[in-house]
């Protein structure tokens, strides 16, 4: 720049941008400053118009404070010196191109200085409208999704497409058209659901359409069977015996599966039940494992899945079986036992007195016997009701008893009992042998 001494110093203008984008049909302000002291010099401003390929064109100029526009364009443009800055209104999208504004101030010595300044006149974008391609939902890894990116008014346009509100870049399964218009998305898969948008803008302006969300048919996948009850593991489910236990299939699917429950014994499968629930009431369970298969079909892609899962029945829920009434049973059991006991004892009571002793008849061994005979008796007595107590007032005992009376070797149990408070003389081994069957097949023959 030019330095000159004295009051007119050096001149510089200043402009806040070299490019300046208008709204159509909005006021532009172009805004020029100059670093002088306006009252002491004589200042002229002159604006020109330049487009590509054509001469510039005169707009309007002023000395001091006199403008004198072009006639043609006089009530377009407006200057107020000595402020440089040109006011156009209208602005129209014919206004677009080069602005340049001269600025001369003569002093001792005149300086001049100049600026260009462009301007893009752009008309602001509607909200734009997406159409999909196909309307209705598409089946995943089958069908292809076109979203179409419509704007009604604009110049200058410039599409981004967003999902979830984040900019969606070009991918493998993600095509753009060549202006970005529309978006392609081939193949399609779970992962591409979510909220599209066409985001359209231009300098002056920017709009997002409506979101919207491609129907994607998918599924089913990660098929599994819960349980409100019972311990799982693996695909063993583990209820007591007595519990209601609720089953609950579930998968991911698009639109919601179809599940139904198969029960599988043997051979054969047959539904039991269609929905996502089942409930299990092991009280009705004959066996005590079940085999069942959940299944889960999408009518839409026609996919389908299916788990298995095992129930055991735990007999640690004897304790529940003998509490709804079924200790009856257990207890009649225990009860015939305990007969069976006073009825053996009996007998061998009778056979004790009555039988005719071999050898000497001594009337004191006899009677040393019988005194052996009512202490065991009475010891037994006490035994047979001490069982019958705690049988009562314990279930637990109830079922232990019960599970083991179902054993074979219980009977045997019985027998060493007796052996061991044998009324016998120990010698004679061919006697306790006569007891042993007798009790093992019940029968009394001895
Ligand atoms: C402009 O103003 C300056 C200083 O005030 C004066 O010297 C000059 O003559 C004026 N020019 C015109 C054309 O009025
Ligand atoms: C020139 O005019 C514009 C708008 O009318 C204003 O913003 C600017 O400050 C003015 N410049 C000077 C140097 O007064
Ligand atoms: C400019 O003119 C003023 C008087 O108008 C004078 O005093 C001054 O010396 C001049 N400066 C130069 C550099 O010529
Ligand atoms: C999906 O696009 C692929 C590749 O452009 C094409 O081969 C296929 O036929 C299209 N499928 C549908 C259902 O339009
Ligand atoms: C289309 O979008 C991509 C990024 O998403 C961008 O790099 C490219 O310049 C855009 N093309 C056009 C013509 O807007
Ligand atoms: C899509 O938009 C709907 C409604 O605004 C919202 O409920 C849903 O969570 C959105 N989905 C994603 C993936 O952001
Ligand atoms: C189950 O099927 C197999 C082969 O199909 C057959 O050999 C077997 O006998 C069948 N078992 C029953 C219990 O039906
Ligand atoms: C497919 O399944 C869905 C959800 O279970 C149901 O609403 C729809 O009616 C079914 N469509 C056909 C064609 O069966």
């Amino acid at each position: 720049f030019i330095f000159s001494a004295g009051i007119c110093s050096a001149l510089k203008l200043t402009v806040p941008s070299h490019t300046i984008h208008g709204i159509e049909g909005q006021p532009l302000q172009l805004t020029v400053d100059y670093n002088f002291n306006t009252t002491a010099c004589e200042i002229q401003i002159i604006w020109l118009f330049e487009k590509p390929r054509s001469n510039p064109k005169y707009l309007l100029g002023s000395v001091n404070q006199t403008v004198v526009p072009d006639l043609e364009y006089q009530h377009k443009f407006t200057l107020i010196p000595p402020n440089a800055s040109l006011m156009i209104n209208p602005l129209r999208i014919s206004d677009e191109g080069n602005y340049i504004v001269k600025v001369n101030v003569r002093g001792n010595r005149t300086v001049a200085a100049s600026e260009k300044i462009h301007v893009a006149v752009d008309v602001p974008v509607t909200q734009p409208i997406v159409h999909t391609e196909p309307s209705s939902g598409v089946v995943e890894y089958v069908g292809n999704i076109t979203l179409k990116c419509t704007v009604g008014k604009g110049t200058r346009v410039v599409y981004q497409w967003m999902k979830n509100g984040k900019p969606l870049h070009a991918g493998p399964n993600y095509t753009f058209s060549s202006n970005n218009a529309t978006l392609l998305i081939v193949p399609v898969a779970k992962e591409d659901i979510g909220n599209y948008s066409c985001l359209v803008s231009n300098p002056v302006s920017a709009m997002e359409s409506e979101r919207i969300a491609p129907t994607i048919y998918y599924g089913p996948y990660g098929l599994r069977v819960k349980s409100d009850k019972g311990l799982k593991v693996g695909a063993v489910f583990t209820v007591s015996v007595g519990e209601a236990v609720l089953f609950d299939c579930s998968a991911d699917s698009n639109p919601p599966n179809t599940y139904s429950w198969i029960q599988r014994a043997d051979n054969t499968t047959h539904v039991i039940q269609y929905g996502p629930h089942l409930e299990v009431v092991s009280d009705t369970v004959a066996q005590k494992t079940r085999d069942y298969v959940c299944r889960a079909f999408n009518n839409m892609t026609g996919k389908r899945d299916e788990t298995h899962f095992t129930v055991i029945i735990t007999s640690a829920g004897l304790e529940k079986l003998a509490q709804k009434g079924k200790s009856l049973s257990s207890l009649a059991v225990i009860t015939g036992i305990s007969l069976f006991l006073i009825l053996v004892m009996s007998f061998l009571f009778i056979w004790k007195r009555y039988k005719p002793l071999k050898g000497q008849n001594l009337i004191t061994e006899r009677h040393r016997h019988f005194q052996d005979m009512k202490v065991l008796w009475m010891i037994l007595g006490y035994m047979n009701l001490w069982l019958f107590l705690i049988v009562a007032a314990v279930p637990q005992f109830q079922v232990s008893l019960f599970a083991a009376l179902t054993l074979p070797q219980a009977r045997t149990y019985l027998v060493q009992f007796m052996k061991s408070f044998s009324i016998f003389p120990i010698s004679s081994s061919s006697t306790i042998n006569n007891v042993y069957e007798g009790t093992e097949t019940g029968n009394q023959s001895i």
